[in-house]
């Protein structure tokens, strides 16, 4: 719940989890501009109480004028790519849109009345880790997209000396599930998510899993990670906003349940949901770490806070349920 009436402007808003904030969002009293270039995004998960703007981050005048015209006061940053795979592959594209983006929506803030930013960083800054990873981890990224985002995160908190605002960077680990609205989810797989993949999966007659890698130093060599539902996921964002309203101090948190889940271990729930799923076991994907999982005592004890839906049965069924919607069944 917000009870003061921010000016808001979300970045990537026609995305999965953008889509999903901004469901909460137009909930509250808040004045909400979502924006977006729909590379990756979709129309359909443009929520229709929002004002909708279709422009690029990097478009510093554009954005400016937006900051300026709406008086923003907070602003919540989704827009970026998000594939490690792709990230390897294509590290030019990823540093202008992901690093380079941030920087000129960050210049387009200048003079504003901006005093709030909210990041969506990720758990792969943090590399390889055994054990419960907190926010005072020295960073190790792995990936070019790991990267980007720990670049992006260092830009914010130089820019909000500069620009005197307050920053959250949220630290997401994996994200999973999908509205009780019927309404939003994820769309399209081109970050190539195992949730995401299972649920497709599941539509179809003759389902296959791709399991990357198996000599992972694991519980049983695959890949370890922690999935949280969006739902909680955008009631975080929530509490982020109500915090910084508070004139509390900048912070980083991080955005998970704690617990480690491996590829294999999903999977294998996923297989008595689907019992003839046929299971390929591939080469390792470049970037991907063994494992890492969070440990989220700050949050809880700053917002003294529960997840509502702290169970991964709950958001493998979450996605599917979204998946046959998607696909009219
Ligand atoms: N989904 C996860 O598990 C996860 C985990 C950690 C961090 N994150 C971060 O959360 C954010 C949102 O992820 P998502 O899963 O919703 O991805 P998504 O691809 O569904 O959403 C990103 C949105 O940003 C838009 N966009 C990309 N570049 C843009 C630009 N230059 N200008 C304007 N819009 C642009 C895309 O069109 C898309 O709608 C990303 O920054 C991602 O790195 C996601």
């Amino acid at each position: 719940m917000i009870h003061k009436a921010n000016n808001i402007l979300i970045t990537g808003a026609a995305g999965y989890i953008g889509s999903h904030i901004v469901e909460k969002l137009v909930k509250t009293k808040s004045k909400i501009i979502a924006i977006d270039n729909l590379i990756r995004g979709n129309k359909k998960l443009i929520n229709k109480k929002t004002k909708f703007i279709k422009t690029d981050i990097n478009n510093i005048k554009k954005i400016k004028q937006i900051i300026l015209r709406n008086k923003i006061d907070t602003i919540i940053h989704l827009a970026g790519y998000a594939s490690v795979k792709e990230s390897q592959n294509f590290k030019k594209r990823y540093y202008l849109n992901n690093i380079i983006g941030t920087l000129n929506l960050l210049k387009a803030c200048k003079n504003s009345n901006v005093k709030n930013f909210i990041y969506s960083s990720s758990c792969s800054i943090y590399g390889n880790v055994k054990g419960k990873v907190s926010e005072l981890r020295k960073p190790n990224p792995q990936s070019y997209y790991a990267i980007t985002k720990y670049k992006s995160e260092n830009l914010i908190k130089k820019f909000s000396k500069h620009y005197n605002f307050k920053f959250i960077i949220l630290r997401y680990f994996n994200v999973g599930g999908a509205s009780n609205s019927g309404k939003i989810g994820e769309i399209g797989n081109k970050n190539g998510r195992l949730i995401k993949n299972l649920a497709i999966q599941f539509l179809k007659s003759k389902p296959k899993i791709n399991i990357y890698g198996s000599n992972y130093k694991t519980k049983d060599g695959t890949c370890v990670r922690d999935y949280i539902h969006v739902l909680d996921l955008a009631e975080i964002h929530m509490k982020c906003i109500e915090y910084l309203n508070k004139n509390s101090k900048s912070n980083i948190f991080n955005c998970g349940y704690e617990k480690g889940y491996s590829v294999l271990e999903i999977v294998k729930i996923f297989k008595k949901m689907k019992k003839n799923v046929v299971i390929n076991f591939m080469q390792k994907r470049a970037g991907d770490v063994g494992q890492v999982y969070s440990n989220t005592n700050k949050f809880k004890k700053v917002f003294k806070w529960k997840p509502k839906y702290n169970d991964i049965r709950k958001i493998l069924n979450s996605s599917i349920k979204w998946e046959k919607k998607l696909n009219h069944l």
